[in-house]
């Protein structure tokens, strides 16, 4: 039988702690959680305390990485943390497997796939909150798709009080009507956004880009869901998806799709056998 794979989580959040509790059920084979890391110490011990065997609970990324048997890291973090850390990670000899997205649309997290391909190392990139990365994937194998819209509801709560302040001087709790709070591509989206709308980023690096990928975000107070809808269009056809995302409930601005989503790609990467879409 082939040895586990060491796996170290990066963020101790939602994600992260739903990630840890999947690990305790034994519900990624082939895997084991060696280490845990948070820039808060109370989350990283709060969920290093629901793995036995223990896990080592780092106090930063330099012991993080240094311990043994490592060979993938789980980023649930931020974009951030990507720009701070990706390299470091690379440069230790693991893959990662990357949630904030957005970070790899700026440097220095826009190095990153090429620091990996020098290195031999792998980025994985979970489809998150949404669905048709596999067929985006495939009809732009050739060039062939023309145009990409994603438009994304959220409650105004779910999304960035402070972006909101900024670019409309409300706060989440005065927008009492559906309104567009963000039209453009998805590189800026992701700027303002960073937290809201990591899905445009995966879009684009499944699709044509971050220039041409387009991005309507609505706060809309009458929903409770996350949806997301996917329009592509091109030699090959035409694509369109809705996705109606339950939120997690430690985070409204996380849809439980995601956490699912990093499961299932991390149990594929963990065991020899099939590996279907993305
Ligand atoms: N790709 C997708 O579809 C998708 C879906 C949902 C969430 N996300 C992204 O995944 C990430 C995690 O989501 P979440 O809901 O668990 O968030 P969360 O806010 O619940 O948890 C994030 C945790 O990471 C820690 N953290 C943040 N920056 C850090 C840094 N620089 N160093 C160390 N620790 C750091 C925080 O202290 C926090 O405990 C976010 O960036 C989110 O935007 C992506």
């Amino acid at each position: 039988m082939a040895a586990e794979i060491g796996v170290g989580l990066m963020g101790c959040g939602a994600i992260g702690f739903s990630v840890a509790e999947a690990f305790v059920r034994g519900e990624v084979p082939g895997g084991i959680l060696r280490a845990v890391f948070d820039q808060n110490g109370v989350r990283a011990q709060a969920v290093g305390a629901l793995v036995h065997p223990p896990v080592s609970v780092a106090v930063d990324v330099a012991e993080f990485l240094r311990t043994e048997g490592l060979r993938l890291v789980v980023e649930a973090a931020s974009q951030q943390a990507v720009h701070e850390y990706g390299a470091q990670v690379l440069q230790a000899g693991c893959d990662l497997l990357i949630l904030s997205v957005g970070a790899l649309l700026e440097p220095p997290g826009s190095d990153l796939p090429a620091l990996a391909e020098r290195w031999g190392r792998r980025l994985h990139i979970p489809s998150g909150g949404i669905v048709g990365i596999d067929g985006l994937k495939a009809a732009a194998f050739r060039g062939e798709v023309e145009v990409v819209v994603l438009t994304t509801r959220k409650p105004p709560y779910a999304l960035a009080p402070e972006t909101l302040m900024e670019r409309l001087h409300l706060q989440p709790s005065e927008i009492r009507e559906p309104m567009v709070v963000y039209e453009g591509p998805a590189r800026e989206a992701v700027r303002y956004f960073p937290a809201n709308i990591n899905v445009a980023a995966t879009l684009s690096l499944a699709g044509i880009g971050p220039e041409r990928t387009m991005v309507r975000i609505v706060a809309d107070p009458r929903i409770t869901l996350n949806v997301h809808e996917i329009y592509a269009r091109g030699a090959f056809g035409e694509i369109s998806i809705t996705v109606r995302n339950i939120t997690h409930p430690q985070n409204p601005r996380t849809s439980m799709l995601s956490v699912l989503s990093v499961l299932a790609t991390l149990r594929e990467i963990c065991r020899p056998g099939i590996h279907l879409g993305t």
